[in-house]
C-alpha cells in the first residue's frame, strides 16, 4: 500500500502521518506539503528518517507537479491539505479558493488519469452552517456554508461527489467536527488559549462566548479517518464527531483552571463577523459503517492536550517567533526555507 498524504505537516495531517507509520507497518506514505505558514516538518521529526516515509515539498495548486506525482503510483490519496482557519478566510479568501478548491480538483484529475483505487477527502462539519440549540448535523443535512472558509470547503467536497458520480471515481468524504490535540497552530481556539494562559497572557473570547462546538481529539479523528479509507463505501460522506459539545466560555474556563491561570485573564472581544452559533455531528452512520466510535473523553483529552503544550512551550516559542521556518531548510537543504515564497505572517495579526 503506498499513499499520498497531503498537508501532512499541519496539525491534523501530522498525527495522520504518525498513526499511520505506527498501525500500519506496511505502509508507505509520501507526504505532499507546501508549508504554507501552517505547515510545520517538525511535527514529524520524529519519522522523518523512517524508510516508509518520504516528504516532498510542492503546492497541490500546481497541477503540473501533481500529476507527476500521482503518475509515479499510489493506491490511495488522502487530502488533508487546505487553508483551515475561518479568521483568514476572512481578510484574505483567494488562498482559500486555490488551495481548497482548485488544489483538490487537481488531485481529483491526477487520481482520475493514473487510477487511483480510493481518494479520501478530508472536510468538515463546518460545510453544514450552524445549527439552533436543537438538533445535529447528518451527513443527509443540506450543505449551508457561511463563511469563505466552509464555502471553499463545501465547493470541494461538492467537486469530489462530481468526480465520483460522473467518473466513478472511488472517492469519499469524512466530515469532521473541531479537532485538538498536539501540534495544533496556535492561531486556533484551544492552542492559542493554552499557550496565552501559560505565558499569562489575555485570551480573547469573541462574542458573549456562548458558541458551541462539538471537540473531537484528533487521534480519534485519525482512527476515523482510516476507518473510512480501509472501509467506507464509494461516494459515501461520513461524518465523525466527538459528542462533546461545549460553549467557548466553559472550555476558556476548564483551560485557565488546568495551567493555574485566573479567570480574569479572559477578554471579551468583538465577535467574529458571520459566527456560526453551532456545530454537533451526529455520526452514526460511521459507527455503524465503519465501526468507529470516539474514545477520548473530552476532559481527559484537554488536559494530556494543556500538558502538551506545557511540556513542548520551545514548540510554541519556535512557531510564534518564526523559527520553525529554519527547520526544512537545515534537515532538507534545498535553501528554501524562510524564502518569499512562504506565506506571510506566522501567527495570525488580527484586525483592530
Ligand atoms: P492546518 O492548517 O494545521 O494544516 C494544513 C496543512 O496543509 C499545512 O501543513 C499546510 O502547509 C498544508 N497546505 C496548505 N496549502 C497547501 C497547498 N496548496 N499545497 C500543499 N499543502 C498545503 O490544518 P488542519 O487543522 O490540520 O486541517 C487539515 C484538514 O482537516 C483541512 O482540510 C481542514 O479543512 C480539515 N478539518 C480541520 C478541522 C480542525 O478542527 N482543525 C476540523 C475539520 C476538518
Ligand atoms: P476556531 O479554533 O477558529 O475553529 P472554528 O471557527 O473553525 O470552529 O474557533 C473555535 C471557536 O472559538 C469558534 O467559536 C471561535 C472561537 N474563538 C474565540 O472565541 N477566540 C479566538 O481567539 C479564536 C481563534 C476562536
Amino acid at each position: 500500500m503506498r499513499i499520498l498524504v497531503t498537508g501532512g505537516c499541519g496539525f491534523i495531517g501530522s498525527n495522520f502521518v504518525r498513526q499511520v507509520l505506527e498501525t500500519r507497518k506496511t505502509w508507505d506514505i509520501v507526504n505532499l506539503d507546501s508549508l504554507t505558514y501552517a505547515g510545520n516538518p517538525e511535527n514529524l521529526a520524529d519519522v522523518e528518517k523512517n524508510p516508509r516515509y518520504t516528504f516532498k515539498r510542492g503546492s497541490i495548486t500546481d497541477g503540473t507537479l501533481v500529476d507527476e506525482l500521482v503518475k509515479t503510483g499510489f493506491d490511495s490519496i488522502v487530502n488533508f491539505a487546505a487553508e483551515s482557519h475561518v479568521d483568514r478566510s476572512l481578510y484574505g479568501p483567494t488562498e482559500f479558493v486555490q488551495t481548497n478548491l482548485q488544489g483538490t480538483v487537481n488531485l481529483l484529475e491526477a487520481a482520475k488519469r493514473h487510477g487511483v483505487q480510493r481518494f479520501l477527502q478530508i472536510s468538515t462539519d463546518e460545510v453544514y452552517g450552524s445549527l439552533p440549540p436543537e438538533g445535529f448535523f447528518s451527513e443527509k443535512t443540506p450543505l449551508h456554508p457561511n463563511n469563505p472558509y466552509s464555502s471553499t470547503k463545501a465547493a470541494a467536497d461538492m467537486m469530489v461527489q462530481a468526480y465520483s458520480h460522473t467518473f466513478n471515481l472511488p472517492a469519499l468524504i469524512t466530515r469532521s467536527s473541531n479537532n485538538y490535540g498536539p501540534y495544533q497552530y496556535p492561531e486556533k481556539f484551544i492552542p492559542l488559549f493554552a499557550s496565552n494562559a501559560l505565558e499569562g497572557k489575555k485570551v480573547p473570547l469573541y462574542g458573549d462566548g456562548m458558541h458551541i462546538r462539538d471537540w473531537l481529539h484528533v487521534e480519534d479523528n485519525c482512527r476515523g479517518v482510516l476507518a473510512a479509507l480501509e472501509k467506507g463505501k464509494t461516494g459515501q460522506v461520513y461524518n465523525l464527531g466527538g459528542g462533546n459539545e461545549r460553549p467557548n466560555v466553559v472550555v476558556a474556563k476548564a483551560i485557565l483552571k488546568h495551567v493555574g491561570a485566573p479567570v480574569s485573564l479572559i477578554e471579551f472581544v468583538k465577535d467574529r463577523p458571520g459566527h456560526d452559533r453551532r456545530y454537533a455531528i451526529d455520526c452514526k452512520k460511521a459507527k455503524k459503517e465503519l465501526g468507529w466510535t470516539p474514545k477520548i473523553k473530552f476532559e481527559k483529552g484537554l488536559k494530556a492536550t494543556l500538558d502538551w503544550y506545557k511540556a513542548n512551550a520551545t514548540w510554541v516559542s519556535r512557531v510564534r517567533s518564526g523559527e520553525y521556518r529554519t527547520y526544512y531548510e537545515k534537515h532538507y537543504g534545498d535553501g528554501l526555507a524562510g524564502a518569499a515564497d512562504r506565506q506571510s505572517t506566522p501567527v495570525l495579526r488580527r484586525k483592530p
